[in-house]
């Protein structure tokens, strides 16, 4: 007769050469977590796997990155239009050091704290799309020219181009100058056709400044859902900017650039009259993005897209039916809308700071206590604000870690 005891350790045995055998770590597979940080700063990445990561983190899928970085630069090149991505949604050198080294003709930055950044790790080519307003901003703008002479930032307003102006001068220098162009957004832009024409003049009879051309961008376009109709909604908003440079050459003005664009018209600037393109989030894509639908007809997925980018969390308590708790929660910004990578029926919810659930429905496929989830956040701009760094995957390895440095707090004073 086979003892408790006996049966015991049998049915220990036996679960662990069953996790052994599907692959599965084991407490008694030990990784040195003390060296943890200090094995990162080394770059030594042995041994570390997905599964040992602490939780909630931000996992990227570097095949599926690549890809992404590789499919805006063959199309771009084939549609004869230039890429100076948007560092906002992933705010990170290192990803942007891979766009310009498929071909991106600089960055564009939504503050002057990341045209520093950016600037001073030696990516030229740095377009600030929001005016400088304030001593702060003003003087920084003027003072990152002086140094960086391939910067270049946009206005909207004559006084702000006084206030530039007074600023270059003090700092002897000379500014290169965008002029922001309506595009459907109340935030920004000086209304197309003349009176845009009247700020390029202004900026352009300055000594202290060059003219560089305009920048039009409509995030509602971006999200407009199926191609044609994004397409009609992208020809009519940017029809200001058109005129805004046929006024401007008529009148003898060079326009370098037309600067606008994002992941969801990427495929249709080249007609709407822009040289460049702007987008941002199609390096890891988020889920505002994933239901806008794309050329191929599919009217609920944008499938030109690798969704390359998840938080991974820990499913750690479950008591009730239909629901199970992560760590997941407000901090990292869970949002309703996000969406379970493999589990699409799973609803993501709150349930506090470090709390996050999922939900699902009777019938449906469950998860279970010390499963790890990997989840697709809703945008993106706002969720790597969150995190410090991107674990680097291919399959389960990490193969690299990557500082987010672009973020609120000491890296935007
Ligand atoms: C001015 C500007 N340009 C470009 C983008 C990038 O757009 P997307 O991330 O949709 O590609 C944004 C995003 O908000 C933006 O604010």
């Amino acid at each position: 007769m086979t003892s408790r005891r006996q049966f015991l350790g049998a049915t220990a045995a036996g679960l662990l050469t069953a996790a052994r055998s599907r692959g599965a770590k084991t407490f008694s597979d030990v990784y040195p977590f003390a060296e943890f940080e200090s094995r990162i700063a080394k770059r030594n990445f042995r041994d570390l796997t997905k599964d040992l990561l602490p939780t909630p983190c931000m996992v990227v899928d570097l095949d599926m990155f690549k890809a992404n970085v590789k499919h805006m630069a063959d199309t771009a090149k084939a549609n004869g239009i230039s890429v100076r991505p948007h560092v906002k949604v992933h705010k990170s050198v290192d990803v942007a050091r891979h766009q310009v080294a498929h071909g991106a003709i600089g960055l564009t930055v939504a503050t002057i704290a990341e045209a520093e950044l950016f600037s001073g790790a030696g990516i030229k080519g740095v377009l600030w799309t929001k005016q400088p307003v304030g001593i702060n901003n003003t003087q920084r703008a003027v003072l990152l020219s002086k140094k960086d002479p391939t910067f270049m930032f946009v206005v909207d307003d004559a006084q702000v181009v006084d206030w530039v102006e007074e600023a270059a001068a003090a700092h002897n220098t000379k500014v290169k100058i965008v002029v922001s162009v309506y595009a459907g957004m109340a935030r920004q832009g000086i209304e197309g056709g003349k009176p845009a024409l009247e700020l390029a003049q202004k900026v352009s009879s300055s000594k202290r400044m060059t003219f560089e051309g305009f920048m039009a961008y409509s995030g509602r376009a971006a999200h407009t859902k199926g191609f044609e109709a994004r397409k009609k909604f992208s020809m009519e908003v940017l029809s200001g900017v058109r005129e805004s440079r046929d006024l401007a050459k008529a009148a003898g003005l060079p326009v370098n650039i037309m600067s606008g664009g994002s992941t969801g018209t990427y495929n249709i600037d080249h007609e709407t009259g822009l040289t460049e393109l702007e987008s941002g989030t199609y390096v890891f894509m988020d889920t505002e993005y994933f239901i806008v639908g794309g050329q191929d007809g599919d009217m609920k997925r944008y499938n030109d897209w690798k969704a390359a980018l998840t938080v991974m969390t820990t499913v750690d308590s479950q008591h009730h039916p239909n629901i199970i708790t992560t760590d997941y929660g407000n901090k990292v910004l869970v949002k309703k809308t996000d969406e379970v990578k493999g589990m699409p029926w799973l609803e993501v919810g709150t349930q506090g700071a470090e709390y996050g659930y999922v939900k699902w429905g009777d019938g449906d496929k469950a998860p279970k206590l010390g499963d790890r989830l990997e989840i697709y956040c809703t945008n993106l701009d706002q969720s790597t604000n969150a995190f410090d760094r991107y674990y680097i995957a291919q399959g389960d390895r990490i193969v690299d870690v990557w500082p987010i440095m672009g973020r609120s707090g000491a890296a935007q004073r």
